[in-house]
């Protein structure tokens, strides 16, 4: 084996005890962000040239220029759209997957890594109450979840409809609330929404009933899918009940869990996720609520055999790679081909903490967010707009227009005391916490909550 070059050596201790440095960080600050476009391009303009820089000097350039401008996902302080809490121990293990470039495509190349990867797919799935059959692969995220899951959906009501399918649009079933990557896909799949209006914002087996009888004819129906939770304000749909509406009408059960879905791991939680077993797919993004760093996402099938029909890519270079029994090629499980085995930093993380240090994690949040509600409705010029199910937290502050929440939120950021852009609740701005991170305290909401810009 040839020894490493004195510049490769150099490049490892710095580049190492960087990444060391970070890791070491608790809590990690929150950073900005935002920076002037013109500042960034003029710092960054020109370091790649013909000639080659000494490394040191190039990562002095990243230190200083590019990470304090990201803003950390991963600080306590971040309460804005999801946030993101990955274990020490999940990130150690990514650099061990990116430093091997580990690859997960198929068990010709990978079987350990895909082996280790199924097993956490099994523990989500038994945590869901999914048969034994069940299986899938990580994806990159849950946009590429929902987009992979529901092609399957489609499939198997072109499969269904036979010759009446031939020219049609199909359908598919969303609630309100459903998350804008539902929407998209519907886009690239050529299938349009049938938008079920839902009281409280969420899709009950009810609403979806009226919806079906008011409407001539739902035979285009491919799919429905509910949502638990939802990104805006965490509510989990009423997956009994419009699971068993789909299995009675023969639609394909899509579950997005991607936000909400980890919550089937917290015990206090459980009951509201009844009905998730009867999912023909489901999706959750470890990178959200189970402490993993970006990007993954989890995707489940009932019947993953249904999914290798659609997605299988066919090359005479891959014949190779086609599966004997017991085998398994992530690949065959979503649109991809190539992919890392992002699965095994959470596979990694998993065996070292325990199920019940992940159970709790999920708790804490639960937890902050019912003590912020309590809060909230005690303090007379504030305004709880619904009971929090998982980690997120609606609030109005009286009297204020949307300029007062953006010059809160704007003052709050660049004291660095939190992250926590307002959002719209039927059409008003409003304030939202989004709870995930542990080490996230209750004297940081009180701290936020009594500024007033
Ligand atoms: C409910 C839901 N579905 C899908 C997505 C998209 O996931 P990703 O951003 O990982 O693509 C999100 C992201 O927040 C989400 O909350």
């Amino acid at each position: 084996m040839h020894q490493v070059d004195q510049t490769t050596e150099q490049m490892v201790r710095s580049v190492l005890a960087y990444a060391e440095n970070r890791l070491r960080m608790d809590p990690v600050p929150l950073d900005r962000g935002t920076q002037p476009a013109a500042d960034l391009y003029k710092a960054l303009g020109g370091v790649i040239r013909d000639n080659p820089r000494a490394p040191d000097e190039v990562l002095g350039i990243y230190s200083s220029v590019i990470a304090p401008s990201i803003i950390s996902a991963d600080s306590p302080r971040f309460l804005g759209f999801i946030p993101a809490a990955p274990t020490k121990a999940s990130l150690l293990f990514d650099m061990v997957v990116s430093c091997a470039s580990i690859q997960g495509i198929s068990w010709l190349e990978a079987s350990g890594a895909i082996a280790a990867e199924n097993t956490v797919l099994r523990v989500i799935a038994d945590e869901a109450g999914l048969p034994a059959s069940a299986g899938g692969c990580f994806v990159s995220g849950g946009s590429a979840g929902n987009l992979s899951a529901l092609a399957v959906a489609r499939e198997m009501a072109k499969n269904r409809l036979g010759g009446e399918a031939a020219g049609r649009r199909l359908r598919v079933v969303v609630g309100t609330d459903a998350h804008s990557s539902i929407i998209n896909t519907l886009r690239l799949l050529e299938m349009d929404a049938l938008v079920v209006t839902t009281p409280d914002h969420r899709l009950t087996a009810d609403a979806l009933s009226a919806a079906i009888d008011a409407d001539p004819d739902v035979g285009d129906v491919a799919a429905v899918v509910c949502t638990s939770g939802t990104t805006n304000a965490g509510i989990i749909d009423d997956l009994a009940g419009v699971g068993k509406i789909a299995k009675q009408r023969d639609w394909w059960f899509h579950v997005d869990g991607a936000y909400g879905g980890s919550g089937i791991f917290a015990r206090s939680l459980r009951d509201k996720y009844v009905g998730i077993e009867q999912a023909d797919s489901f999706i959750l993004d470890p990178h959200k609520w189970l402490f993993t760093p970006f990007d993954c996402c989890a995707l489940i099938y009932r019947q993953p055999e249904l999914a290798r029909g659609t997605h299988t890519q066919d090359a005479s270079y891959l014949d190779v790679i086609h599966v004997s029994e017991g085998e398994w090629n992530p690949t065959d499980y979503a649109y991809h081909l190539t992919r890392r085995a992002r699965g095994l930093p959470l596979w990694f993380s998993l065996a070292v903490y325990g199920l019940d240090a992940y159970r709790e994690a999920i708790e804490a949040a639960v937890r902050l967010a019912r003590d912020t509600a309590v809060l909230i409705k005690a303090t007379p010029h504030l305004e709880l707009i619904r009971e929090p199910d998982l980690g997120v937290v609606l609030f109005r502050r009286i009297g204020w227009k949307p300029a007062d929440y953006d010059a809160w939120a704007q003052a709050l950021h660049d004291d660095e005391v939190a992250f926590i852009p307002p959002t719209k609740w039927e059409g008003e701005t409003v304030g939202r916490f989004a709870f995930l991170h542990p080490h996230t305290s209750m004297d940081l909401v009180k701290a936020i909550l009594g500024r007033t810009a």
